[in-house]
């Protein structure tokens, strides 16, 4: 493992870069805020993802992908759930231990050229919410709305949320003093909400599990508006290469869909690219 930044596509595009842990903070009782230190800085676009792995002798097979929350200077962090093997190691990282960060990768969120002067409604659920979380952050402008879903309200990085998002829980309990919360699906939050009952154009993106994604998509374009979501399927490579990470798209084709690489296609798509009577029916690829 090389201990200098590296240039995955030489000349241009993601660096593996590796990385010192700085620290651990609990953002909830479900989400953990990892920061790492690189070697060098490595800029992104909201939307855009890393693949994470421990440097030295016994990195895992495959790095896991992760969302960049947000970078200042050399400093990079990430939002996550612990879910399994990877995720648990990086819970217990301890200072002085190293990993890998190969990024930044994939297409990112619209800017606000491509918004133009469209209102954007951001919906998150559970660990879809660091690229929606770093696109209002960066471009985030007073008309635009976000809706955060959770499971309960000890689940809510409240802190990160500071009071710019409309939140809902599945179930109403640990809700702190101060705090509201919608108890139902955040996509009923946003259908309901009285500033998006009037006829404005708007666009909207979304990041969550997949029945999220599809009931937004759904929603935006029963409405007439444009969606973009970002799907988070299980990767190998993060580049291309393994083509373990596809999704149904539309295709002009015979067969009207092809398989595309969610990591470099994606993991942002317009809501009618996806085939979503395909998409989340066939069993998920499995990688080690
Ligand atoms: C582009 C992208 C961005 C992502 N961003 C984040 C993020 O910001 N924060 C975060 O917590 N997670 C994110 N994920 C999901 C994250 O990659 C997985 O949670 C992680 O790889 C799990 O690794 P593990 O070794 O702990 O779990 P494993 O031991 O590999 O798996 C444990 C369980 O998690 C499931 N799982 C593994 N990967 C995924 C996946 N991609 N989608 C759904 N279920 C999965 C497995 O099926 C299994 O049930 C993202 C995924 C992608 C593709
Ligand atoms: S993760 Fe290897 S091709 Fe997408």
């Amino acid at each position: 493992m090389s201990d200098t930044c590296i240039s995955a596509t030489p000349g241009s595009g993601p660096i593996s870069c590796p990385a010192g842990f700085i620290t651990n903070v609990r953002e909830s009782s479900g989400l953990l805020r990892l920061d790492l230190k690189l070697d060098q800085p490595m800029p992104f676009l909201p939307g855009q993802f890393a693949m994470l792995n421990l440097a030295g002798e016994r990195p895992f097979v495959f790095s896991r992908p992760f969302s960049i929350l947000a970078t200042e200077g050399a400093t990079m962090s990430f939002l996550y759930r612990v879910v399994g093997r990877g995720t648990a190691a990086m819970a217990g990282l301890k200072p002085g231990q190293r990993m890998t960060v190969l990024g930044p990768l994939g297409n990112p969120f619209p800017d606000l050229k491509a918004v133009g002067g469209r209102p954007v409604v951001l919906v998150a659920g559970g660990v879809g919410l660091p690229p929606l979380h770093n696109w209002l952050t960066r471009l985030g402008r007073p008309d635009d709305l976000a809706f955060f879903g959770g499971r309960d309200g000890g689940d809510i990085p409240w802190d990160l949320l500071a009071g710019r998002w409309q939140v809902s829980v599945d179930r109403a309990v640990d809700i702190p003093t101060g705090q509201q919360a919608y108890t139902g699906l955040v996509t009923e939050l946003a259908a309901q909400f009285p500033a998006l009952q009037d006829d404005r154009p708007r666009l909207v993106m979304s990041c969550g599990p997949v029945p999220l994604l599809k009931a937004v998509a759904a929603w935006a374009l029963d409405r007439g508006w444009s969606c973009h979501v970002s799907l988070e399927e299980h990767m190998g490579c993060g580049y291309g290469a393994c083509k373990g990470c596809v999704v149904p798209v539309q295709d002009a084709g015979a067969d009207g869909w092809r398989n595309a690489t969610c990591c470099q296609e994606g993991p942002v798509f317009a809501a009618e690219e996806i085939c979503w009577d395909r998409y989340g029916a066939a069993p998920l690829p499995t990688v080690g």
